[in-house]
Protein backbone atom coordinates (compact mmCIF):
# COMPACT_ATOMS: atom_id res chain seq x y z
CA UNK A 1 0.00 0.00 0.00
CA UNK A 2 1.09 3.56 -0.54
CA UNK A 3 1.97 6.32 1.40
CA UNK A 4 0.20 9.08 0.51
CA UNK A 5 1.46 12.44 2.29
CA UNK A 6 0.45 15.83 1.15
CA UNK A 7 2.34 18.81 0.94
CA UNK A 8 0.43 21.28 2.63
CA UNK A 9 0.31 24.99 4.00
CA UNK A 10 -1.82 27.26 2.62
CA UNK A 11 0.43 30.30 1.66
CA UNK A 12 2.19 30.49 -1.71
CA UNK A 13 5.95 30.66 -2.53
CA UNK A 14 7.13 28.38 0.78
CA UNK A 15 8.26 25.26 -1.64
CA UNK A 16 5.43 22.78 -1.64
CA UNK A 17 5.78 22.27 -5.32
CA UNK A 18 9.87 21.93 -5.44
CA UNK A 19 9.98 19.87 -2.15
CA UNK A 20 7.05 17.41 -3.71
CA UNK A 21 8.78 17.08 -7.87
CA UNK A 22 12.07 16.76 -6.23
CA UNK A 23 11.42 13.92 -3.01
CA UNK A 24 9.25 12.34 -6.09
CA UNK A 25 12.21 11.99 -8.54
CA UNK A 26 14.46 11.20 -5.98
CA UNK A 27 12.56 8.64 -4.55
CA UNK A 28 11.71 7.12 -8.39
CA UNK A 29 15.64 7.33 -8.76
CA UNK A 30 15.76 4.62 -5.79
CA UNK A 31 13.38 2.09 -7.45
CA UNK A 32 10.68 3.58 -5.75
CA UNK A 33 7.29 3.44 -7.97
CA UNK A 34 5.96 6.93 -7.18
CA UNK A 35 2.59 8.85 -8.28
CA UNK A 36 2.71 12.79 -8.52
CA UNK A 37 -0.93 14.47 -8.06
CA UNK A 38 -0.94 18.15 -9.25
CA UNK A 39 -3.93 19.93 -7.72
CA UNK A 40 -2.63 23.33 -8.50
CA UNK A 41 -4.54 25.05 -11.70
CA UNK A 42 -0.88 26.76 -12.06
CA UNK A 43 0.44 23.54 -12.95
CA UNK A 44 3.94 24.62 -11.40
CA UNK A 45 4.48 20.70 -10.64
CA UNK A 46 3.05 19.50 -14.14
CA UNK A 47 5.36 21.93 -15.91
CA UNK A 48 8.15 21.64 -13.47
CA UNK A 49 8.64 17.55 -15.16
CA UNK A 50 8.41 19.56 -18.61
CA UNK A 51 4.96 18.64 -19.60
CA UNK A 52 2.67 21.56 -21.32
CA UNK A 53 -0.13 21.98 -19.66
CA UNK A 54 -2.18 22.71 -22.85
CA UNK A 55 -1.51 19.40 -24.56
CA UNK A 56 -2.92 17.34 -22.09
CA UNK A 57 -6.17 14.93 -22.45
CA UNK A 58 -6.98 14.32 -19.11
CA UNK A 59 -6.20 16.48 -15.23
CA UNK A 60 -6.57 16.58 -11.83
CA UNK A 61 -10.27 18.01 -12.71
CA UNK A 62 -11.31 14.70 -15.22
CA UNK A 63 -10.56 12.86 -12.14
CA UNK A 64 -12.14 14.86 -9.50
CA UNK A 65 -15.29 14.70 -11.68
CA UNK A 66 -14.83 10.79 -12.32
CA UNK A 67 -13.69 9.79 -9.25
CA UNK A 68 -15.15 6.79 -8.88
CA UNK A 69 -12.62 6.20 -13.01
CA UNK A 70 -9.91 5.98 -10.84
CA UNK A 71 -6.47 8.10 -11.59
CA UNK A 72 -5.02 5.40 -14.11
CA UNK A 73 -6.82 7.23 -17.87
CA UNK A 74 -5.38 10.68 -16.66
CA UNK A 75 -1.74 9.30 -15.98
CA UNK A 76 1.53 10.61 -17.65
CA UNK A 77 4.92 8.34 -17.31
CA UNK A 78 7.74 10.87 -17.36
CA UNK A 79 11.37 11.00 -18.09
CA UNK A 80 12.51 11.25 -14.59
CA UNK A 81 10.55 7.94 -13.47
CA UNK A 82 8.16 9.44 -11.92
CA UNK A 83 4.00 9.14 -13.01
CA UNK A 84 2.44 12.52 -12.65
CA UNK A 85 -1.50 13.14 -12.91
CA UNK A 86 -1.44 16.70 -14.30
CA UNK A 87 -3.14 20.08 -13.87
CA UNK A 88 -4.40 22.56 -16.27
CA UNK A 89 -6.62 25.51 -16.09
CA UNK A 90 -9.30 23.21 -16.25
CA UNK A 91 -8.92 22.56 -12.44
CA UNK A 92 -9.61 26.42 -11.61
CA UNK A 93 -13.21 25.93 -12.98
CA UNK A 94 -14.02 22.47 -10.74
CA UNK A 95 -13.97 24.08 -7.46
CA UNK A 96 -17.53 25.76 -8.58
CA UNK A 97 -18.86 22.82 -10.03
CA UNK A 98 -18.01 20.46 -7.56
CA UNK A 99 -19.52 22.32 -4.55
CA UNK A 100 -22.75 20.88 -5.15
CA UNK A 101 -21.41 17.18 -5.29
CA UNK A 102 -22.34 14.75 -2.37
CA UNK A 103 -18.80 14.26 -0.29
CA UNK A 104 -16.98 16.46 -2.02
CA UNK A 105 -14.20 16.45 0.20
CA UNK A 106 -13.98 12.67 -0.25
CA UNK A 107 -13.28 12.97 -4.70
CA UNK A 108 -9.48 12.07 -4.42
CA UNK A 109 -9.42 9.78 -1.58
CA UNK A 110 -12.19 7.85 -3.66
CA UNK A 111 -10.27 8.45 -7.21
CA UNK A 112 -7.15 6.79 -5.38
CA UNK A 113 -8.13 3.72 -4.24
CA UNK A 114 -6.73 1.29 -7.34
CA UNK A 115 -3.38 3.89 -7.24
CA UNK A 116 -2.93 3.16 -3.70
CA UNK A 117 -2.25 -0.70 -4.33
CA UNK A 118 0.51 -0.43 -7.46
CA UNK A 119 2.70 2.85 -5.85
CA UNK A 120 4.62 2.79 -3.00
CA UNK A 121 4.16 6.72 -2.48
CA UNK A 122 1.70 9.14 -3.97
CA UNK A 123 2.69 12.56 -3.20
CA UNK A 124 -0.06 15.35 -3.71
CA UNK A 125 0.99 19.19 -4.72
CA UNK A 126 -2.34 21.16 -3.70
CA UNK A 127 -2.50 24.86 -4.10
CA UNK A 128 -1.66 27.47 -1.99
CA UNK A 129 -5.39 28.30 -0.35
CA UNK A 130 -7.80 26.39 1.86
CA UNK A 131 -10.55 25.65 -0.43
CA UNK A 132 -11.84 22.09 -2.15
CA UNK A 133 -8.70 20.69 -3.75
CA UNK A 134 -6.69 21.20 -0.28
CA UNK A 135 -9.46 19.91 1.47
CA UNK A 136 -8.97 16.63 -0.84
CA UNK A 137 -5.61 16.41 -0.67
CA UNK A 138 -5.53 16.05 3.06
CA UNK A 139 -8.45 13.92 3.28
CA UNK A 140 -6.73 11.50 1.21
CA UNK A 141 -3.54 11.76 3.11
CA UNK A 142 -2.07 9.51 5.59
CA UNK A 143 0.63 12.66 6.41
CA UNK A 144 0.81 16.50 5.65
CA UNK A 145 4.66 17.24 5.27
CA UNK A 146 4.55 21.05 6.14
CA UNK A 147 7.24 23.30 4.10
CA UNK A 148 7.97 25.75 6.30
CA UNK A 149 9.91 29.06 5.20
CA UNK A 150 12.15 29.56 7.67
CA UNK A 151 11.25 33.72 7.68
CA UNK A 152 10.35 35.99 10.45
CA UNK A 153 7.03 35.40 9.97
CA UNK A 154 6.78 31.77 8.98
CA UNK A 155 5.04 30.99 12.34
CA UNK A 156 2.01 32.75 11.44
CA UNK A 157 1.28 29.98 9.09
CA UNK A 158 1.80 27.30 11.45
CA UNK A 159 -1.68 27.88 13.75
CA UNK A 160 -3.57 27.99 10.07
CA UNK A 161 -2.75 24.95 8.99
CA UNK A 162 -3.31 23.18 12.75
CA UNK A 163 -6.79 24.52 12.55
CA UNK A 164 -6.87 23.21 8.81
CA UNK A 165 -5.67 20.01 10.09
CA UNK A 166 -8.52 19.65 13.29
CA UNK A 167 -10.73 20.09 10.28
CA UNK A 168 -9.89 17.83 8.40
CA UNK A 169 -9.61 15.15 10.86
CA UNK A 170 -13.14 15.63 11.20
CA UNK A 171 -13.09 13.52 7.28
CA UNK A 172 -9.96 11.78 7.81
CA UNK A 173 -9.23 10.75 11.62
CA UNK A 174 -5.62 9.33 10.78
CA UNK A 175 -4.18 12.17 9.18
CA UNK A 176 -1.26 13.11 10.58
CA UNK A 177 1.50 15.84 10.63
CA UNK A 178 4.26 13.74 8.84
CA UNK A 179 6.99 16.56 9.40
CA UNK A 180 7.66 19.90 9.25
CA UNK A 181 10.91 20.66 6.68
CA UNK A 182 12.43 24.43 6.90
CA UNK A 183 12.74 25.54 3.28
CA UNK A 184 14.38 28.15 1.32
CA UNK A 185 16.86 28.78 4.27
CA UNK A 186 19.41 31.54 4.38
CA UNK A 187 21.93 30.01 5.83
CA UNK A 188 24.29 32.90 5.90
CA UNK A 189 21.51 35.33 7.46
CA UNK A 190 21.23 35.89 11.48
CA UNK A 191 17.03 35.98 10.48
CA UNK A 192 17.58 32.31 8.52
CA UNK A 193 19.48 30.63 11.51
CA UNK A 194 17.63 31.93 14.57
CA UNK A 195 14.08 31.47 13.17
CA UNK A 196 15.07 27.98 12.38
CA UNK A 197 16.41 27.05 15.75
CA UNK A 198 12.76 28.53 17.17
CA UNK A 199 11.03 26.31 14.39
CA UNK A 200 13.49 23.21 16.02
CA UNK A 201 12.75 24.05 19.49
CA UNK A 202 9.06 24.56 19.07
CA UNK A 203 8.63 21.44 17.28
CA UNK A 204 11.21 19.01 17.88
CA UNK A 205 11.57 15.74 15.99
CA UNK A 206 8.72 16.76 14.06
CA UNK A 207 11.28 18.82 12.44
CA UNK A 208 13.10 16.85 9.06
CA UNK A 209 17.29 17.20 10.43
CA UNK A 210 17.44 18.36 6.77
CA UNK A 211 17.46 22.32 5.99
CA UNK A 212 16.90 23.18 2.41
CA UNK A 213 19.22 26.22 1.22
CA UNK A 214 18.42 28.40 -0.59
CA UNK A 215 20.00 27.78 -3.43
CA UNK A 216 19.52 29.27 -7.57
CA UNK A 217 19.56 26.04 -9.01
CA UNK A 218 16.54 24.87 -7.70
CA UNK A 219 14.98 28.42 -8.96
CA UNK A 220 16.25 27.31 -12.24
CA UNK A 221 15.60 24.07 -13.16
CA UNK A 222 11.71 24.20 -13.05
CA UNK A 223 11.96 26.12 -16.37
CA UNK A 224 13.89 23.61 -17.77
CA UNK A 225 11.37 21.31 -17.14
CA UNK A 226 13.28 18.95 -14.83
CA UNK A 227 14.19 17.63 -11.56
CA UNK A 228 16.99 18.99 -9.48
CA UNK A 229 18.65 15.90 -9.78
CA UNK A 230 18.68 15.68 -13.34
CA UNK A 231 18.98 19.25 -14.02
CA UNK A 232 21.95 19.99 -11.34
CA UNK A 233 22.76 16.65 -9.51
CA UNK A 234 26.07 18.18 -7.77
CA UNK A 235 24.17 20.89 -6.61
CA UNK A 236 23.63 22.07 -2.96
CA UNK A 237 19.55 22.27 -3.24
CA UNK A 238 20.33 18.56 -4.91
CA UNK A 239 22.27 16.90 -1.71
CA UNK A 240 19.90 18.56 0.31
CA UNK A 241 16.47 16.55 -1.46
CA UNK A 242 18.52 13.56 -1.70
CA UNK A 243 19.12 13.91 2.63
CA UNK A 244 15.39 15.00 2.97
CA UNK A 245 14.23 11.87 0.71
CA UNK A 246 16.45 9.42 2.58
CA UNK A 247 15.03 11.19 5.97
CA UNK A 248 11.24 10.75 4.36
CA UNK A 249 12.26 6.97 3.16
CA UNK A 250 13.46 6.23 7.12
CA UNK A 251 10.35 7.16 8.52
CA UNK A 252 7.79 5.47 6.14
CA UNK A 253 9.59 2.38 4.74
CA UNK A 254 8.54 1.29 1.04
N1 LIG B 1 15.40 26.20 -1.95
C1 LIG B 1 15.09 27.07 -2.93
N2 LIG B 1 16.02 27.95 -3.37
C2 LIG B 1 15.71 28.84 -4.34
N3 LIG B 1 14.49 28.95 -4.92
C3 LIG B 1 13.53 28.09 -4.51
C4 LIG B 1 13.78 27.11 -3.51
N4 LIG B 1 12.63 26.41 -3.31
C5 LIG B 1 11.72 26.93 -4.15
N5 LIG B 1 12.24 27.93 -4.89
C6 LIG B 1 11.57 28.78 -5.88
O1 LIG B 1 10.62 29.57 -5.15
C7 LIG B 1 9.39 29.65 -5.84
C8 LIG B 1 8.28 29.06 -4.97
O2 LIG B 1 8.52 27.68 -4.76
P1 LIG B 1 7.35 26.62 -4.94
O3 LIG B 1 7.93 25.28 -4.70
O4 LIG B 1 6.66 26.83 -6.25
O5 LIG B 1 6.40 27.02 -3.74
P2 LIG B 1 4.84 26.69 -3.48
O6 LIG B 1 4.50 25.46 -4.25
O7 LIG B 1 4.75 26.51 -2.00
O8 LIG B 1 4.08 27.89 -3.96
C9 LIG B 1 9.59 28.92 -7.16
O9 LIG B 1 9.95 29.86 -8.13
C10 LIG B 1 10.74 27.97 -6.87
O10 LIG B 1 11.48 27.67 -8.03
MG1 LIG C 1 2.97 25.16 -5.66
Amino acid sequence: MAHVLSFAMQKGGVGKTTTALNVGAILAAKGARVLLIDLDPQANLTQGLGVDPSTIDYSTYEVLVNPEHGTAFATLTTPFGVDLVPANLDLAGAELELASKVAREQLLRKALREARTQYEYILIDPPPSLGLFTLNALAAADAAIVPLQAQAYAFRAMPQLEVTIDLVREINPDLMIGGIVCTIVDAGTNLGRSVERQIRTRYGDLVFQTTIPRNVKLAEAPAAGEPISSYAPGSAGAGAYRALTDEIEARYGR
